[in-house]
């Protein structure tokens, strides 16, 4: 069994563990004073060495992403972090702000000083208004004790940091969306290139990076980069969150080495709810193919689940057991896509329409075996013909769905109705749930 490795959050369950008091006590910004006194070039080598990616979904090299801002020309450059997790099962950043706000802050003035930054800023999911608040109070203590503002800890350093509330919408965490809204414009998506390293914020260069990201910059620097990278697989190194929602008995952030599987996690978090077994699960959001119970054992890192047809994305897992329908799910999955939908381009803002009236139909029983055809046709339209991952992301529980599970589309249109009943005892027989246990 792979062992946990709390290291983000391994002092969630100290009293008042998100306020500076605290967070000095274990250790907070010792970190930051050692790499101040490093060169910047150091700096981004440790990142580099440790092995880190973008936690944020698409697992790109932290180090190699910063490497491509242009060399400093004398104007503004800008870090931005995006702390505007709005995805369904996704749920790590903003609990890991609210007990250790102070991470975020440490790791954020490392990068700045790393990437030449004076100016960063904070882009929150506007909806999370308690986090606001924290954050706006860490903020003042960083600033009080000179973590923050002129001169950090007598280095010369000067950083600002603006905490930026967004509206409500999950486009705006797509990094050109959220540049857009970050500028008072409409949140939507912008043409790359050119990428926000080279043009982004005030088309001034600009890195962002994942709130997660940036948290595990105090331990790399404060323990090393061999530290870090003995932890995970060849590709995916270190550790990360690993947010169980659904049918487990105790749902939760699991901190854990790349390469985990989700057998493992299940265990850690008490197994599946009494008496159910495992019928299937996203492994990185809703953004992610459906995985079933034959995917137990697939080691949890950006290759291997990618070998198995999915993405490991936020490692946002959803847990589905043996009572869930999956025409359901995927219909209120849909649904929050049409919604999110920022409708610049034809093929997301039509199709992810098209899909939830087919979806629609299909679980109230009114659906057609020609709808099927349609809702892949309509899948394929949408995929690579999108502006931005929000289009495709729409189509991955669907596509997926079918893969896994036709017959249960099948059992909704043949018995005109969804063979899911809550009162009733016997359970439709679906592939996926005569499979072993989990
Ligand atoms: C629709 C959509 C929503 C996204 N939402 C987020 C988000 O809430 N947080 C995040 O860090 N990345 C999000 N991303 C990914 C970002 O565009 C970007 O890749 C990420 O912030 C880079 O950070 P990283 O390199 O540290 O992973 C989203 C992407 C898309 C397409
Ligand atoms: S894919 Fe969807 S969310 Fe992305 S730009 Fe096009 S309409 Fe907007």
């Amino acid at each position: 069994m792979t062992a946990l490795t709390p290291v983000l959050s391994s002092r969630w369950a100290e009293p008042r563990s998100w306020t500076l008091e605290t967070y000095e006590s274990g250790g907070g910004y010792v970190a930051l004073a050692k790499a101040l006194k490093s060169a910047p070039a150091d700096v981004i080598r440790v990142v580099k060495d440790s092995g880190l990616r973008g936690r944020g979904g698409a697992g790109f090299a932290t180090a190699a992403k910063w490497g491509y801002l242009p060399p400093d020309d004398g104007g503004p450059r800008y870090l931005v972090v995006n702390a505007d997790e709005s995805e369904p099962g996704t749920c790590k950043d903003v609990p890991l702000l609210m007990a250790s706000p102070h991470l975020l802050l440490e790791g954020l003035v490392i990068a700045a000083y790393a990437t030449g930054v004076r100016q960063a800023f904070i882009y929150l999911r506007g909806e999370v208004v308690h986090v606001h608040r924290r954050l706006l109070q860490a903020l003042d203590e960083a600033r009080a004790k000179g973590y923050l503002g002129r001169n950090i800890l007598g280095s010369g350093l000067d950083l600002e940091v603006t905490l930026h509330a967004g509206a409500g919408a999950y486009i705006c965490g797509e990094e050109t969306a959220l540049l857009s809204s970050l500028e008072g414009y409409r949140g939507q998506p912008r043409l790359r290139p050119p990428y926000p390293a080279v043009s982004g914020l005030y088309s001034r260069p600009t890195i962002i990076n994942n709130v997660e990201t940036i948290a595990s910059l105090p331990g790399i620097l404060g323990r090393g980069a061999a530290w870090f990278a003995s932890m995970g697989t060849r590709d995916a190194k270190g550790h990360a969150f690993f947010s169980l929602s659904g049918h487990v008995n105790r749902p939760g952030q699991y901190e854990a080495p790349f390469g985990i599987t989700l057998r493992e996690l299940i265990q850690a978090a008490g197994g599946m709810r009494p008496g159910r077994r495992l019928k299937f699960w996203t492994p990185g959001g809703s953004s992610s193919e459906l995985l079933t119970v034959k995917h137990l054992d697939v080691p949890l890192d950006h290759e291997s689940v990618g070998a198995v047809g999915s993405q490991l994305g936020t490692r946002g897992i959803q847990v589905f057991d043996d009572t869930a329908c999956v025409v359901r799910a995927v219909a209120r999955w849909t649904d929050f896509y049409r919604h999110e939908s920022c409708g610049k381009c034809t093929p997301c803002r039509e199709g992810t329409f098209w899909l939830t009236q087919v979806l629609d139909r299909i679980e109230k029983g009114k659906g057609t075996r020609a709808d099927l055809d349609r809702l892949l046709e309509t899948c394929t339209s949408i995929r690579g013909r999108s502006l931005c991952a929000l289009g495709d992301g729409a189509t991955m529980t669907i596509v997926s769905s079918l893969e896994h599970f036709k017959a249960e589309y099948a059992a909704h249109i043949d018995g005109h109705g969804c063979p899911f009943d809550p009162r009733q005892t016997a359970l439709f027989s679906s592939p996926g749930a005569k499979e072993a246990d989990a």
